[in-house]
């Protein structure tokens, strides 16, 4: 397998990276803020009728906060920390939803005197802290998903409800003096079957249709959340087809009647954007007969890659050593055997390789800075830096 970097970067941008790379030492992630800018507006063209949340959790960096917030995103946040964090760039509460199901009744009370009404629950009693820190808030159900077998990283077992338990929720948020106001759902990081949002959005469907018919409540609101694709080694449909096929879906279900859509995306804006730059610190093999090269790096899963467990996600490896590729096992620099991201799925990287030259991971904007352990084996967070 070899990597072409035209299929990741336009070339002066990445001319331009690697001459910023070039100066610094490894290890950290250059982002290039064009691209996320980008990545927004074809969002917001694929999908030119719904909001935009940022999902704060994907790269919280103040850089990205400010150029979204000039874009007019608004923000998904998940906990008080990136409450103040947005806040503190001036970004308004109106503009802010606390999609995290999981709170602490004392967390929605801070929210909540922050100015933030809008809440995510997949629970009765989330649902009834919100109903007494919140009062009169407007909630969203979150619903379980399938998909789990086609998202590269799967969220959709640990949140969300059953729909008929979100239809129980929804009339208690009424009961409580709170504003039923949609239903959400997350099909899965890095969902691959486009499909999947048809079944969601028919779970979606069938909730706004009892809760009106039964129950006299009008629903307003879909969150469809994330799951748009980053690009990576594995190939996906463009964000156009997705667009495309989940308008059709929401259209079959809803006509042109569309309720307020809500769009979280956090890896398909920010993870392409990004390039960890990363030294090899040892080439090794284990026998005098080993085929397999053992290659270190001074980055692993503790230091922002940990979307690598079970190989969940392969991100884009590039050398400039040129010549032969032989198989590898890539692992990090801590002295803990998990640290090891790729081994089963065979990366080939040149023969050639020593300690010292560069490997650049592509595709590593999101979920990398924020994931990065502080100090583990002492080594620093890893560092970034936004062009
Ligand atoms: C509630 C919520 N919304 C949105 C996202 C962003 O999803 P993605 O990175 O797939 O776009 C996440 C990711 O964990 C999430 O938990």
């Amino acid at each position: 397998m070899s990597i072409q970097l035209e299929d990741y970067y336009p070339r002066e941008t990445f001319q331009k990276m690697k001459a910023f790379a070039d100066q610094h030492e490894t290890p950290f992630v250059v982002i290039d803020t064009q691209m996320i800018a980008q990545a927004y507006d074809d969002l917001r063209a694929g999908f030119d009728f719904a909001k935009v949340y940022y999902a704060v959790k994907a790269n919280p960096a103040v850089e990205i906060i400010d150029l979204l917030r000039d874009k007019g995103s608004n923000f998904d946040i998940a906990s008080i920390y990136e409450l103040d964090k947005v806040m503190d760039r001036g970004v308004a509460p109106e503009r802010i939803s606390y999609g995290n199901t999981i709170k602490k009744a004392r967390d929605v009370r801070y929210f909540y005197d922050k100015g933030v009404r809008l809440f995510a629950t997949d629970a009765e009693a989330d649902l009834r802290n919100i109903a007494k820190a919140a009062p009169g808030s407007k909630i969203y159900v979150r619903i379980l998903t399938e998909g789990s077998t086609s998202a590269d990283w799967p969220l959709s077992r640990k949140f969300g409800c059953n729909p008929d338990m979100a239809l129980d929720l929804l009339i208690l948020a009424k009961q409580l003096g709170l504003v039923p106001y949609g239903v959400s759902f997350h099909v899965g990081s890095q969902q691959r079957d486009i499909d999947v949002w048809d079944a969601a959005i028919s779970k979606v469907k069938v909730i706004f249709e009892r809760l009106k018919e039964e129950d006299g409540i009008t629903l307003q609101m879909i969150n469809m959340g994330g799951g748009f694709p980053a690009n990576y080694i594995q190939r996906t449909n463009s964000l156009e087809t997705y667009a495309e096929e989940i308008i059709r879906f929401l259209k079959e279900d809803f006509g042109d009647d569309l309720p307020e859509i809500i769009l979280e995306p956090g890896r398909s804006l920010i993870a392409n954007a990004g390039i960890l730059v990363s030294e090899v610190v040892l080439v090794a093999r284990k026998s005098r007969t080993a085929v397999e090269r053992w290659v270190y790096t001074d980055v692993g899963k503790f230091s922002g890659l940990i979307e690598t467990t079970d190989e969940s996600i392969k991100f884009p490896i590039w050398s400039d050593k040129k010549g032969e590729n032989e198989e590898v096992v890539i692992a990090g620099p801590t002295c803990d055997s998990a640290d090891i991201m790729y081994e089963h799925y065979k990366y080939g990287l040149p023969l050639n390789l020593a300690s010292g030259d560069r490997l650049y991971w592509l595709s590593t904007g999101a979920y990398t800075t924020s994931y990065s352990a502080i100090e583990f084996n002492g080594f620093p967070p890893l560092k970034s830096f936004y062009l």
